[in-house]
């Protein structure tokens, strides 16, 4: 049925998810070191979410829980150890190359780094046309006029077309990787820390033209990020992750207004620019992150959690809906962010 002729009193559909996770992890095998054999380091160690067109889930949590390695994931850089990931409707698990490669051009990177991510003997032009020329049938002609007016989409002037990247600003820089990474028209953008490289001053730019990009184009974004002000602009859902497990996750809103997993409400007390309510109870997260290769027992947040009781350290917290969201901590009834 066409738009046109829906009865107006109809309830929109939610939009499909153009991408499912359930229980993904990876795993590496890592050596502990001369005559002590080889463990599992869990750097993503069961995570489940959906993402639908035109929405941003920011997957947040300090260096080290896993949030570049699930972005790899998701990119399909590398395979998941186990669980199931499906790209816009697609399980990978059961796709043959030619799929997997179909699915590759759908998801594309933007990294934290925009002097390092593009190449310094390439024109701009010449770095964005290169995803055509290897994907497309398109000719240079055609190729060209997709990349000047993908300049003009990201806000570069098209007489730029055959600079090179040192002659732009870190701002300019990562338009132009935004610019790359829609070349060829994908539904999810993984965006890694693509503005904590930059000027403060800049920054809210780059996120603006994010926005407007998504809304355009609606394009569904995975946002990654450690900085909760930047999340708190960007963001649809939240994901906060602690070792490799999504510790907290549900609508923007509902965490922001009151976390119910400590590890949030440590994040979001450290956070300077979110609202002071949320600073004065402050909360502070005791001692080191400890190593993934050797977790924790129960919850791996035990040793540092001010709410742990003896529980904490026997039993892993599995996620469970409390108070509009989901979380994984035994106490998250008493805990109020
Ligand atoms: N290729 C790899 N081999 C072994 N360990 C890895 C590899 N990639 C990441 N790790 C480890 O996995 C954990 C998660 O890393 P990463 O995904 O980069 O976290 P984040 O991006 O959140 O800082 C870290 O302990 C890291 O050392
Ligand atoms: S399960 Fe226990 S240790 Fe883990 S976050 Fe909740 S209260 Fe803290
Ligand atoms: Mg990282």
């Amino acid at each position: 049925m066409s738009s046109a002729a829906m009865p107006t009193t109809a309830i929109a559909a939610e939009p499909a998810n153009v991408l499912e996770a359930h229980d993904l992890h990876r795993h590496y095998r890592v050596s502990r070191g001369v005559f002590k054999g080889h463990a599992d380091l869990r750097a993503v160690n069961g995570a489940s979410f959906q993402l639908a067109a035109g929405r941003t889930l920011a997957v947040v949590g300090e260096s080290g829980c896993g949030k570049s390695t699930l972005a790899r994931l998701i990119t399909l850089i590398e395979t998941p150890t186990s669980g199931n990931l499906s790209i816009d409707g697609i399980n990978i698990a059961g796709a043959d190359a030619a799929v997997i490669r179909g699915l590759r051009t759908k998801v594309q990177m933007v990294f934290q780094d925009p002097y390092g991510s593009l190449n310094p003997r390439k024109q701009v032009g010449q770095i964005l046309e290169e995803p055509l020329e290897i994907n497309t049938d398109l000719d240079s002609a055609q190729r060209a006029e997709a990349a000047r007016a993908m300049m003009a989409k990201v806000g570069l002037r098209p007489e730029q077309y055959s600079r090179y990247p040192h002659m732009f600003s870190g701002g300019q820089r990562q338009r132009i990787a935004i610019a790359r990474a829609l070349m060829l028209s994908p539904k999810i953008v993984v965006a890694d820390e693509p503005v904590s490289a930059l000027d403060v001053s800049i920054r809210a730019q780059v996120l603006n033209l994010l926005m407007d990009l998504q809304e355009e184009l609606n394009l569904a974004y995975l946002f990654i990020s450690h900085d909760l002000s930047v999340v708190r602009h960007i963001a649809d859902e939240v994901m906060v992750m602690y070792l490799g497990r999504p510790v907290e996750q549900g609508p923007k809103e509902v965490i922001f207004a009151g976390a119910r997993h400590p590890y949030t409400v440590a994040l979001l007390a450290a956070t300077p620019s979110v609202d002071p309510q949320a600073r004065s109870k402050r909360l502070t997260v005791k001692g080191e992150l400890p190593s993934p290769l050797n977790p924790p027992s129960g919850c791996a947040f035990h040793k540092r959690c001010p709410f742990a009781t003896e529980i904490c350290s026997t039993e892993r917290p599995e996620m469970r809906p409390v108070d509009g969201r989901m979380v994984a901590c035994h106490h998250a009834e008493e805990v109020a962010g």
